[in-house]
């Protein structure tokens, strides 16, 4: 049977190579979403980045917090650029890209300092599916390492759609495919599962930006893509305070 899901991911790989907009045009959010993971890094951590697309983040990650980077996507033509863009690196021994499924990855267990993902599984088509990928990055992980799931959510897409409701904006909505992680049920099954985490909001200030303020002020047919100069301006302000809860991409930081 077809996967329309992967065959989208294996055509956006060859249409964008080794641009972020294989993955996503919003160069803006991916930079948020960089930045607030490599926090939770350490140079010489061994990081596993789970659905890494051409590998623009895993790179740009590898610049941040120098370690032994493994990146995995199913979508082989995704891997095949990955590679493609590490061999412009001078610096690349230490970085690694194969093909991998989420939801049975081929790693033992207890190896990673650090498991990531980045909108990934938004992607599997339903909450069974979804935990099946959690529990994989956290089998990997070694005991005391951290599983960072970078996901979009639920709760703040009804948030800002309410917000611009309001103002006679027409909802946003999910793409076609995606499953939007919701946070209370993901929050009960960490609790259940008896998992220590915490969220953080990184995106907050910059989705009411870019997702609402932008829409009131200016046409949006003036500025293809994310070109808006409102874009820049509350990616700006969203480095130095976050919060309200409107941010569709958060991370949930978990501690096995
Ligand atoms: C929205 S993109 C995000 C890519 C990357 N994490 C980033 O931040 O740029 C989703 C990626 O997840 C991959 N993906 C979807 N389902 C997957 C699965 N079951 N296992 C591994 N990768 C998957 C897709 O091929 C695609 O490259």
């Amino acid at each position: 049977m077809s996967n329309f899901i992967k065959d989208f991911w294996e055509k956006q790989a060859i249409t964008f190579k080794d641009s972020h907009s294989a993955s996503w045009g919003d160069n803006y959010a991916i930079d948020l979403e960089i930045e607030n993971i490599s926090t939770h890094i350490k140079e010489g951590d061994v990081v596993l980045d789970v659905g890494c697309a051409n590998g623009h983040a895993t790179l740009a990650m590898l610049q941040k917090k120098p370690g032994k980077l493994y990146g995995v996507d199913y979508a082989e033509n995704m891997i095949l650029y990955a590679n493609e863009n590490k061999a412009k690196l001078a610096d690349n021994q230490n970085v690694f890209f194969e093909v991998g499924d989420i939801t049975n990855l081929q790693f033992e267990d207890d190896y990673f300092d650090v498991v990531f993902t980045t909108r990934v599984l938004i992607n599997l088509p339903n909450w069974e599916e979804q935990i099946k990928g959690i529990e994989e990055c956290i089998r990997i992980t070694k005991p005391g390492g951290t599983i960072i799931l970078s996901e979009a959510f639920w709760e703040p897409l009804v948030l800002l759609n309410s917000l611009r409701n309001l103002k006679g904006l027409p909802a946003l909505v999910e793409h076609d495919f995606n499953r939007y992680l919701k946070k209370e049920k993901l929050e009960r099954w960490l609790q259940q599962r008896q998992l220590v985490f915490s969220v953080e909001e990184f995106s907050s200030i910059y989705y009411l930006g870019s997702r609402f303020l932008r829409e009131l002020v200016t046409n949006p047919s003036d500025y293809p893509g994310y070109t808006n100069p409102i874009n820049k301006i509350f990616y700006d302000i969203e480095k130095s305070f976050s919060g309200g809860g409107f941010g569709i991409q958060q991370a949930y930081i978990i501690k096995k």
